[in-house]
């Protein structure tokens, strides 16, 4: 798939080179200088002009008509290079690929040296290679007749570079693995609910245990009524489609201690059940599986790099129907933990579901939690389209995972939980909980109350309602799942610290 070259390939001509460009000219860089040369300053001239754009995130495409080893020049325009960001150059060379893309090309090479600067050395950005390119080139378009189809036909990725090689291929394999596990989440996002169930899921996880070697369970409707799940068996209770409740364990250290829970919350289709939504939010909640879909997103990421770390994953997955048997508000239940909890709201089925899991996943030795759910309308009101909602009993444990979001570019903003807010949850008359103590807070309230069944164990809780899905495409980012978190969780992962 991709290649490796020490300088210019003499024997053959390549379709398109994709450098970087700098802000003045006189920067030019990597194999910049030696093309500037072939094409008599030609290079110089034109950026001199203005008809090579340095400005930031600019694409120039320029034929070379024979003078170099290459058909055309593609020139992401990088700006002044104390000014560089790795967002805007990962936006930039996004739109270069995207380029190749449109037109129609089938090997993508990429000048390395070039692309670096003050705050991209040339490992990362051989990672963002990588990722970007699995990122940018994504689509979702498995429905279409082919010839709507708009996938790639880019199969070949060759880098030219002066740097060292193996380093070099190890980055970009490390960039390629992150794109692609968050693609494989997006994917799963998109997928439709009448196709994507609680038991198709489990196909997901299964698969990736046999790629990867984990252990793999996945409980049944029976299974769960023998554990006592009685809050996942609740939210199942109105659907024709069985529970399925999910468990991936990776054991990457001699002993099966200092595990890592990752908790996803994979309701297939959220209708809001009795407690229904309006008919225009009810659209797009096949994406309330999001937070499974990182967590499954994250373990290959883990599959594939093989950190020295355990990790269990556990994913609670039903969809929230409406139908004669389904629970209504007013019920009470008991759940794996032994709370009891008044459901006051069946659209509040995200914290029953994850209830079930978080304890769950204790049962399976869990010594550290990061559950992850399109959990709340409230963080959206909150926190918009950008952040992701993140809570914590643990301001230690929430530091790492605030560094390897930091890493990884996907951003979050903690809110907090106070003790008034742990009350209120708990503010039945008849039960230890409630599922829904008004709006006020409510992303809050959401968290705190996943929190009561975390109860000692350092918890971080992310709320990714508003960052799992868009309605506005941008370079790394078409419509639909984002697969966020995915490389946020896997990052955590393999940096851990007890
Ligand atoms: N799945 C929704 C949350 C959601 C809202 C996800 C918007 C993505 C976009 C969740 O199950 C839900 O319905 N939450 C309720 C909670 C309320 C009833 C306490 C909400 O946010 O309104
Ligand atoms: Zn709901
Ligand atoms: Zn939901």
């Amino acid at each position: 798939m991709f290649s490796m070259q020490n300088q210019w390939n003499s024997e053959s001509e390549i379709e398109c080179l994709i450098v970087g460009v700098y802000h003045p000219s006189t920067m030019l860089k990597g194999i910049l200088p030696a093309c500037n040369a072939a094409m008599n300053d030609d290079l110089i001239e034109l950026i001199k002009s203005g008809d090579i754009s340095t400005t930031k995130k600019a694409i120039t495409t320029i034929p070379t008509l024979g003078k170099v080893k290459t058909k055309r020049i593609i020139f992401v325009g990088l700006g002044r290079e104390s000014q560089l960001t790795e967002e805007s150059w990962k936006e930039g060379v996004a739109r270069a690929f995207r380029k190749v893309k449109d037109l129609r090309l089938s090997s993508i090479t990429v000048d390395i040296d070039s692309l670096t600067g003050s705050s991209i050395t040339f490992e990362r950005a051989a990672a963002l290679l990588g990722e970007v390119y699995m990122l940018s080139l994504y689509t979702f378009d498995g429905y279409k007749q082919s010839n709507k189809k708009s996938s790639s036909s880019i199969d070949q990725f060759n880098i030219i570079s002066n740097e060292n090689h193996q380093e070099i291929h190890n980055q970009l394999k490390k960039g390629f693995v992150y794109g692609k596990a968050t693609n494989f989440a997006r994917t799963l996002v998109n997928l439709p609910p009448n196709i994507l169930t609680a038991t198709t899921l489990s196909q997901y996880a299964e698969d990736l245990s046999k790629r990867y070697g984990f252990e793999l369970e996945v409980l049944n409707k029976e299974e769960m009524q023998n554990l006592g799940m009685g809050a996942l068996l609740a939210v199942n209770q109105g659907s024709v489609e069985p529970p399925a409740m999910i468990v991936l364990k990776y054991q990457g250290k001699p002993e099966w201690k200092d595990v890592i829970g990752l908790v996803g919350k994979g309701i297939t289709y959220d209708t809001g059940g009795y407690s229904l939504k309006p008919r225009e939010s009810m659209v797009g909640m096949k994406s309330d599986m999001g937070g499974a879909a990182a967590v499954l997103g994250a373990m290959e990421i883990i599959g594939e790099l093989k950190p020295e770390q355990n990790v269990v994953a556990v994913i609670a997955s039903t969809d929230n129907m409406v139908s004669a048997t389904a629970m209504k508000p007013d019920d009470v239940i008991t759940s794996l933990s032994g709370k009891t909890i008044e459901v006051l709201n069946t659209d509040a089925e995200g914290r029953l579901v994850l209830a079930d899991a978080v304890t769950y996943a204790k049962h399976h030795g869990a010594s550290y939690l990061v559950d992850i759910a399109t959990l709340t309308g409230g963080v959206v009101v909150a926190l918009g389209n950008e952040m992701t909602g993140v809570f914590t009993n643990n301001q230690s444990f929430l530091k790492q995972v605030q560094d390897a979001s930091e890493k990884t570019g996907e951003p979050m903003w903690q809110l907090p939980i106070t003790a008034k807010d742990r009350d209120r949850v708990k503010s039945s008359k008849i039960a230890d909980l409630n599922n829904s103590p008004g709006r006020d807070g409510h992303a809050i309230m959401g968290a705190a109350f996943v929190g009561e069944f975390a109860e000692d164990t350092p918890w971080v809780h992310l709320d990714i309602a508003g960052t799992a899905t868009v309605k506005k495409p941008s370079e790394l980012q078409t419509y639909g799942g984002t697969g966020v978190m995915t490389k946020t969780l896997a990052q955590l992962v393999q940096d851990f610290k007890k």
